[in-house]
């Protein structure tokens, strides 16, 4: 090596390029590779796809179309992106880069390892390497360097609430795409809620016609005295087709982004009621919500309704191939239970004790019906209210207890603490220079601090803990730029937090990389929001 070189190593060692999520190991090298009009892609056949992604990934911004062949004559600069069946000891979404003056080489032992090498590569180049436009004068140069790299947790997830506003198919596919920029790798669409329904069926399409409408929305936050609420006049409205769905689903795919659908029941469920008034308690007729808050109108528990929901996920299932399918369960208040014949008969032919438990009992029954379809339903904590049903996860969002819980039981739990992992929360303690939103207080040291595994469990309880996610909830979010400003930069913090060994995470370092990191996210049109303070 000479003195330059070893010069070089020792001047960067001090700081890792800037990218987000940290990886596991890295370690500079000498030297420096550029792409070039003449540099080629090579992969495996296997890989093939995501040679062409990071090709596409390319070109827009050098104005190279780089070839995307399975071998290249010796000599040609390359991209090599390879399986690589002795690296099974970094999983399904581990991989190694290497860059050197003359070749990249990206191995992994599964595709998504791959893919994560190719994120990764982009973001050793420079930022302008995001542009949609070609950029003149500019070094496509990767710095030299060894990465070997594994993820933390298997769920780095982010969720979206589409019901209370709906965010345009575009809008979804950029928040997937910037997703698997962080290695986020589960994608949970909120899709239903009691002021709207977002997703076409089929076999009801009175859902959409109907339950994806409402006439205006109140403003600002709820007076405990509904009398006082105003309205904005103005029709608030839009679904997903069943095309749309399969055009998102597939563009998760190739980015390996599994989207995991909520259909909500029994709470959460006024835009449905509103469609079919015999899926409520009373029969009476009511609107899409057009307020926020915990709605008493939920599900009513009798059989047809049980069919109609079972109906609704076969098509569900049928569009989104994910193992998970997410049922909500949370916020379900048993007033109208209460006071239903129905509800109370069917109590009491149950044997059950109380209304909790008939919820536990509507929850089993898609519980079965999804592991009967090789599919496994995830819910909100309040599941555990009544009794778990046997193949549930659960998604712990009021603190981690409801996760502790279930890890004890021996379930799958997703971490999603409000406290740590909930984007519609303020993320300035000034909140008159903020937009309006819901509450509470989340910065962002605070959710690079998240610890997703809590002390309280064992070793081997703490393996059913998958991971966690960010959630953003949209009753304050009226749209698609200020979703962005919501989860960005929250978001970059907590894919660091599950992807990252707990021994590399340093808040100094993250804030370093991020200053980098934000001029990725604006040359992508992200309208995150600035570190000032
Ligand atoms: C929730 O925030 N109601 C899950």
């Amino acid at each position: 090596m000479s003195m330059l070189a070893a010069l070089a190593i020792l001047l960067a060692s001090d700081s890792i390029p800037a990218i987000v999520p940290r990886p596991a190991h890295v370690t500079p090298q000498p030297g420096a590779f550029t792409l070039r009009a003449g540099t080629v892609i090579v992969t495996d056949r296997a890989l093939r796809k995501v040679g062409e992604l990071l090709r596409d990934y390319l070109f827009p911004a050098t104005g190279l179309r780089l070839g995307v062949a399975t071998a290249a004559p010796a000599g040609t600069p390359a991209i090599s992106i390879r399986l690589d069946s002795t690296l099974a000891r970094l999983g399904d979404e581990g991989y190694r880069l290497d860059v050197s003056r003359s070749r990249v080489a990206i191995r992994a032992y599964r595709a998504a390892g791959a893919f994560y090498g190719i994120e990764t590569l982009r973001q050793l180049l420079p930022p302008a390497i995001f542009r949609q436009a070609e950029m003149a004068g500019v070094a496509w140069s990767v710095p030299g360097i060894a990465i070997e790299d594994l993820p933390r947790f298997a769920w780095r997830g982010v969720h979206l609430d589409v019901a209370r506003h709906f965010m345009p198919k575009e809008f979804v596919k950029k928040l997937i795409d910037l997703a698997a920029l962080h290695k986020l790798n589960r994608f949970h669409w909120h899709l239903t809620d009691d002021q709207g329904w977002r997703l076409e069926i089929k076999q009801y399409p009175r859902l959409t016609q109907v339950g994806a409408w409402r006439p205006q929305t109140i403003i600002g936050r709820p007076d405990r005295d509904s009398t006082k609420w105003r309205f904005d006049g103005q029709p608030h409205g839009g679904f997903y087709t069943q095309d749309d769905v399969r055009e998102i689903v597939a563009y998760a795919r190739a980015r390996f982004v599994t989207i995991v659908p909520e259909i909500e029941m029994p709470g959460h469920s006024q835009a449905a009621i509103a469609a079919y008034p015999e899926l409520g308690n009373r029969g009476d007729t009511l609107p899409v919500w057009m307020g926020w808050g915990v709605d008493e109108n939920i599900l009513n528990p009798g059989d047809a309704t049980v069919r109609f929901y079972q109906n609704v996920l076969t098509e569900v299932m049928a569009l989104f191939p994910g193992r998970w399918i997410h049922i909500g369960g949370d916020e379900a208040p048993k007033t109208q239970w209460k006071a239903s014949p129905l509800a109370q008969t069917r109590i009491r032919e149950l044997g059950l004790k109380d209304e909790d438990e008939l919820q536990s009992w509507f929850t089993h029954r898609m519980d079965e019906f999804l592991t009967a379809h090789g599919r496994t339903l995830v819910g909100w904590d309040e599941i555990l209210q009544g009794g778990l049903a046997p193949n549930a996860v659960v998604m712990s969002w009021r603190g981690v207890d409801g996760g502790i819980a279930a890890a004890q039981a021996g379930h799958d739990v997703v971490m999603a603490p409000g406290s740590h992992t909930y984007f519609d929360h303020y993320q300035s303690a000034d909140t008159v220079a903020e937009p309006l939103a819901i509450g509470g207080y989340l910065p962002l040291d605070t959710v690079y601090a998240f610890e997703p595994v809590p002390p309280a469990l064992t070793a081997s309880e703490a393996r059913h803990v998958l991971g966690a996610q960010g959630q953003l909830w949209t009753e304050y979010v009226p749209d698609a730029k200020r979703a962005e400003y919501m989860v960005f930069p929250r978001v970059c913090a907590l894919a660091e937090v599950l992807w990252t060994p707990p021994e590399e995470r340093d808040y100094g370092d993250f804030t370093r990389r991020l200053v980098t990191h934000l001029q990725r996210l604006a040359v992508l049109d992200v309208n995150y929001r600035p570190l000032a303070n």
